[in-house]
């Protein structure tokens, strides 16, 4: 199957990320052909200074090939690199009605808390979404739930455009994460641990150093009686548990079980050394990366070179079948 997934470089990547995203697509690259994009035109919906955002660029790609993400068996590129996601977003937007995007819940949001800066990208975002995915016949999608309504505009679109045009796309599936999957802040745990929080002490980036890390697992919020159970009127632990049992591979009843009787303290200890140690050969790597830029744009090169090859081919048979003249 081709899956394809991207994500935005904005903030830092989190280990809610690594759980709800990364680990996922390293299995998925094992059997299927992935692309996996940074998605820099989506982060400039909202405005980036851009030295930081070409440095966080290099950073989230680093980081992605320390988490195992292999450029020979996936296609791991930038998607400004790739120039036909504007082309084809420009001929989508042509077949998407304002209504439907005025209607996106991210767009709401996003134009509440940026009044002074409602752009037409931010409206228009879920189009140059449905470009990506549709430039390259993806079957899968993995996402958050927050992008479900996204990727049924794109099928929609995809759907409307075969409609209209003839069958040109593959109408893609969602793949949305078992409940679970979402991991929340160390500070609220009612919320998503989200990668833009301003808060340093509710999330934990997978680039944080060990004492960091375990600081912020330290001070982790969790309640007053001294049981360590999952369940859903204990968040914090609950939280806390999840996240043991993705980083330390125990199963979270097992987990429970070697708990017993002992104290809060002595958990969020434990939880923070299974995170730093499984954290520590990754972040070894990225700062191998890191020193060497040319690789990095190098293996970026490649990867743009690759998507750019598919979605020249899907281009060209969009462009025969809406009228355009051979260029
Ligand atoms: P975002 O950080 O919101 O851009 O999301 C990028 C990807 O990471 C999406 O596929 C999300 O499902 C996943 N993700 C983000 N935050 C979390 C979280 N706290 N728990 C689980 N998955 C997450
Ligand atoms: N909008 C997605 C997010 O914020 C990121 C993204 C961009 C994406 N293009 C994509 C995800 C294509 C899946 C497929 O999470």
């Amino acid at each position: 199957m081709r899956i394809y997934s991207g994500i935005q470089p904005t903030g830092c990547l989190t280990i809610g990320n690594y759980i709800g995203a990364v680990k996922n697509w390293l299995e998925l690259q094992k059997e299927n052909e992935c692309l996996f994009a940074i998605a820099n035109q989506h982060a400039m919906t909202v405005k980036q200074v851009p030295q930081e955002l070409r440095e966080r660029t290099y950073s989230f790609f680093a980081q992605f090939l320390a988490c195992g993400l292999d450029p020979e068996k996936s296609i791991l590129y930038v998607q400004s690199n790739v120039p036909q996601h504007s082309e084809l977003c420009w001929i989508l937007s042509c077949l998407t009605y304002i209504g439907e995007l005025e209607r996106m819940t991210q767009f709401k949001d996003k134009s509440h808390k940026n009044e002074d800066n409602i752009n037409a990208g931010l409206l228009t975002y879920p189009v140059l979404m449905a470009a990506d995915i549709l430039l390259f016949a993806t079957d899968l999608v993995p996402v958050g739930k927050d992008q479900k309504q996204h990727l049924e505009l794109a099928r929609d679109i995809a759907i409307r455009f075969n409609n209209r045009y003839g069958e040109t796309f593959v109408v893609p599936e969602p793949y949305i994460a078992k409940q679970g999957a979402k991991i929340t802040s160390l500070q609220n745990p009612l919320e998503k641990m989200s990668k833009s929080d301003k808060d340093q002490n509710a999330t934990v980036s997978i680039i944080d150093p060990p004492d960091l890390i375990m600081k912020k697992f330290k001070r982790a919020v969790t309640d007053s009686d001294n049981r360590i159970v999952f369940s859903e009127d204990k968040p914090g632990i609950s939280n806390l548990l999840s996240i043991y049992s993705a980083f330390s591979g125990e199963s979270i009843e097992s987990a429970e079980r070697r708990f017993e009787g002992k104290g809060y303290g002595d958990f969020k200890i434990t939880v923070g050394e299974a995170v730093a140690d499984a954290l520590r050969p990754v972040q070894e790597k990225y700062a191998i990366y890191m020193a060497d830029k040319a690789e990095l744009d190098r293996i970026m090169k490649e990867g743009a070179e690759k998507a750019s090859h598919i979605a020249f081919r899907t281009l060209r048979k969009v462009k025969k079948k809406i009228g355009f003249v051979a260029d």
